[in-house]
């Protein structure tokens, strides 16, 4: 479906008629993912306007998602902001068009700069929990495979119908993220590069999958951003994604072998188990939490570099 243009309009008419001039065209755009959505405390002047009463948004299920759209000022700057609290998720039954439709508001708004967040799954073995991942590059199955946010009738027709994504994440606003972690004295491990892999969940990897993409080049996966990244880049923005690893995605050299445990039983003899680990939800929203500090941080002195008051 596409989303047609009098409804954008709409969108921002409603969004305009709610938020006092001094809030209105914001600059940058952040989205908050799972957990952390904290964000919102640091916003000076906030003005909240939830999904459930703007024209065209999608309602957001997942727990811990606060559903909200946060105008304010970030930090020490005078420029407004505009922050999702919560994001729609394509596992949620969302289509691509709603789960993207807020970018295309945020276009029309004035964003220029958009900072995205995500908890994810660490493929790379080097990357420990509660580090926070500057994107530089994404691997999205789903793009390849005919699950494209931009499928379908040209939205924006000032850009390329074949929009190259060779330069998705931008160099200027990754810099800003590491200057920012200098300048706020961050442990050197605190923030590290790597490629972002956009799974459409809600199922956690299997061991074959988490092997397959970690092979395939990526260093952590999620289940969000690539497609809001994607529309942002149609709609000419600029973007950053920080992800923050919230668990290791255990991929095992070899298989556990029911066989050989069996074969071993019967002739007397015992192998060691090693203990299943697995992913849960809870556990993800938690770290969310525990690092929601130094990721708001990080946002706020990179929203600082973009807009010296
Ligand atoms: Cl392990 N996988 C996916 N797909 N998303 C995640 C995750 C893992 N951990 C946090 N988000």
């Amino acid at each position: 479906m596409v989303v047609a243009s009098s409804s954008i309009t709409e969108t921002v008419d409603f969004i305009n008629a709610n938020v006092p001039q001094n809030l209105q065209n914001p600059r940058v755009g952040i989205i908050c993912g799972s957990g952390l959505s904290g964000l919102a405390s640091s916003l000076k002047d906030i003005v909240l306007v939830p999904y459930s009463a703007i024209p065209g948004f999608a309602q957001s299920t997942v727990p811990g998602h606060k559903s909200s759209l946060a105008f304010g000022f970030i930090g020490r700057t005078s420029v407004p902001v505009v922050a999702m609290l919560g994001r729609f998720h394509p596992y949620e039954g969302h289509p691509l068009t709603s789960v993207t439709y807020p970018i295309r508001v945020m276009a029309r708004l004035g964003v220029r700069d958009v900072i995205l967040t995500n908890a994810a799954g660490a493929l790379n073995p080097k990357l420990k929990v509660g580090t926070v991942v500057v994107v530089q590059d994404h691997l999205a199955l789903p793009n390849l495979t005919g699950l494209n946010p931009l499928l379908g009738p040209q939205v924006n027709l000032d850009r390329p119908r074949f929009l190259p994504l060779s330069d998705a994440y931008s160099v200027r606003l990754r810099r800003m993220a590491f200057l920012a972690s200098r300048q706020l004295s961050f442990d050197q491990s605190a923030l590290e590069e790597g490629v972002y892999a956009w799974v459409g969940g809600p199922t956690y990897e299997t061991p074959a999958e988490g092997r397959f993409l970690r092979i395939a080049g990526a260093d952590v996966v999620g289940m969000s951003t690539v497609p809001e990244v994607v529309v942002a880049r149609e709609e000419g923005m600029e973007v950053m994604v920080l992800s923050l690893v919230t668990n290791a995605v255990v991929i095992p050299e070899s298989y556990r072998s029911i066989k050989d445990e069996v074969n071993a039983e019967l002739a007397g003899k015992k192998i060691d188990v090693a203990p299943e680990q697995t992913v849960s939800h809870e556990e993800v929203l938690s770290l969310g939490v525990e690092k929601g500090d130094l990721i708001r941080a990080l946002v706020e002195r990179v929203v600082e570099l973009i807009e010296p008051s």
